[in-house]
Parts: structure tokens; sequence; C-alpha cells
């Protein structure tokens, strides 16, 4: 199944290629290390829909297991938790899950354990039982982007999903024209759909492509988001300052933004 031309273009090589040239890639440690400022920087914002959007479109139902890869600080972990039985919530980094379950306890979600591992060393089975339900949201930050859909396929007992960028991201390749340099974005939602393909896996696309508008009561704030914890020279955190004083459009008391994210949702079902 899924063998024809393409079978000749390496996709697993493609991906690692491009997220070893992308101009914006942070390693396991500084995730880590920079958690809880990733996390106040996606918080500190009106509520772009995505968890919404991601969450409607999964048709969950209350009898599902579900085990979220790469969970990160909970976002998409916690309102899960509330639509199905239990949620496994899986990151490599320590300090995400301390906020995952920070957040857990504080809006008494009580159906969600976490486990600290990193997805490509669980063996399914014997570190991990097997979900109904297996999501990556945002999180294909890998560079073995095969061997990380392949544990997806095998932890489900029905339905993967993946939610990964669909295009440029406008902020990052703002960041870059501000700064004079070549924005070079990750590879695409494509790829992982074309290797899946090579996988014989057959998966459906969902695009969502609505724009988010987004405000800032300063402009510390607006780079401070723009940065989603990334650390920078202070000099380059200036010029980004005055590039948005000038971008950005303030009204109301506050400053104003469209941001183009486009994202796919990527999901297969199981089969038997
Ligand atoms: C951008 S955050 C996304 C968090 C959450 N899924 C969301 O959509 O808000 C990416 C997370 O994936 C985790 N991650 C990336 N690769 C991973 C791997 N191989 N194993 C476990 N966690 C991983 C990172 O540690 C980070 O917390």
């Amino acid at each position: 199944m899924g063998r024809n031309v393409e079978e000749k273009i390496d996709w697993d090589e493609i991906w690692k290629r491009k997220i070893e040239e992308a101009t914006f890639r942070s390693s396991a440690k500084d995730v880590n290390a920079r958690a809880r400022i990733w996390d106040k920087s996606m918080r500190g914002n009106i509520d772009s829909g995505y968890v919404d959007e991601l969450l409607g479109s999964m048709n969950l139902l209350p009898d599902l297991t579900a085990l979220d890869v790469g969970c990160g600080s909970g976002f998409v972990a916690i309102p899960m938790a509330k639509r199905v039985r239990s949620v496994t919530a899986l990151d490599q980094a320590p300090n995400m899950l301390d906020l995952t379950r920070e957040y857990a306890a504080a809006n008494d979600v009580l159906n969600l354990s976490t486990i600290n591992k990193d997805w490509l060393q669980v063996e399914i089975g014997r570190d991990i039982e097997l979900h109904d339900i297996v999501l990556a949201s945002r999180c294909l930050q890998t560079t073995e982007l095969r061997r990380f859909l392949l544990q997806m396929d095998k932890a489900a007992k029905k339905q993967c999903f993946i939610a990964w960028g669909a295009g440029a991201r406008d902020d990052d390749a703002e960041i870059c024209n501000a700064l004079d340099i070549v924005y070079k974005p990750p590879p695409s939602y494509m790829v992982v759909f074309n290797l899946l393909f090579e996988m014989g896996i057959l998966a459906n696309i969902e695009i969502h492509p609505r724009p988010i508008t987004r405000w800032y009561l300063d402009l510390d704030e607006a780079v401070f988001s723009l940065l989603r914890g990334r650390s920078m020279e202070k000099s380059a955190i200036e010029t980004l300052k005055t590039y948005y004083q000038k971008h950005l459009t303030f009204r109301d008391g506050r400053y104003w933004r469209v941001i183009r994210e486009p994202w796919a949702l990527i999901s297969w079902t199981k089969r038997d």
C-alpha cells in the first residue's frame, strides 16, 4: 500500500535536514530551562482559539483514553481531560510536566497522569500502555520523524492526530525581517503526510487557516510574546521593539496585530 513514484523521495531525510536548517531550534535542555517563560508568553494573550479548534476536530468521546505526546505545560492535555476518560501527558521536559500538574490541580482535573520521557526512547507496551487515541500537538521538533510516527501508530488503539504548521509563521518571519537575518521555517505538514504515505498510512488532512488577532499592553509584552520563550541579546530585543513600534496598530490603549499561523490536523485510523 502507498507505493508509487514518491517512494524515491526520502521524506525522513528531508524532514531531518529542514529541522536542522531551521532558523529557530531549541534543544530539549533549552525547552526545559525556559518552560515557565514559554508558558507565560503563550498564555499572556487573548486565547488564539487553537485548542478549541483542535479538540473540536478530534471528535472526542467520554469513554476514550488519550495520550498527549509532547504535552508541554498542558495547554491541550488539560481541556482534553475534561472531554475523555483519562489523559496520559508525556513530555521529555520535567519543568513542563510540573506546569501541567499545577494547571491540572488548579482546574480540578483528576483524570490526568504524567510521564517524563523522550518519546523516541519509550518502549510501547512496557513504559506505556496502548491508548485509544494518540495526539502530538505542535511538538514535532524531532530529527527522527519516521521513528516518532511509528511510535505513535504503535501506541494507538483507534486514532492518531498530529497538529503542525501549514506554512511559514508570520511572527518568526517578522523577527528575521526586523533583525535582517534569513528565515528558514521548519518543515511543513506535507512532509509528515508524505512520509506517512510512504509508511503505508493513508492520512486525512484538515487545514485550519484562521488568522488570529492579538493585542499587547506595551511593546515589551509584544516582543516577549513574539519570542515564545527564546532568549535574545538585549540589542536584538531593542531592535524588535523599534520594529513593532512602527508595524503594530495602536488602538484603544493596546498594540494590535493579526498573525497568520495556518496549521494542519493530520489524522489516521489504526488498521486492524
Ligand atoms: C511547543 S511545545 C507544545 C506543547 C503542547 N503540545 C501544545 O500544543 O501546547 C513542544 C513540547 O514537546 C516536547 N517534546 C518535543 N520532542 C519530544 C520528544 N521526543 N519526547 C517528549 N517530548 C517532546 C517538548 O519538550 C515541549 O514541551
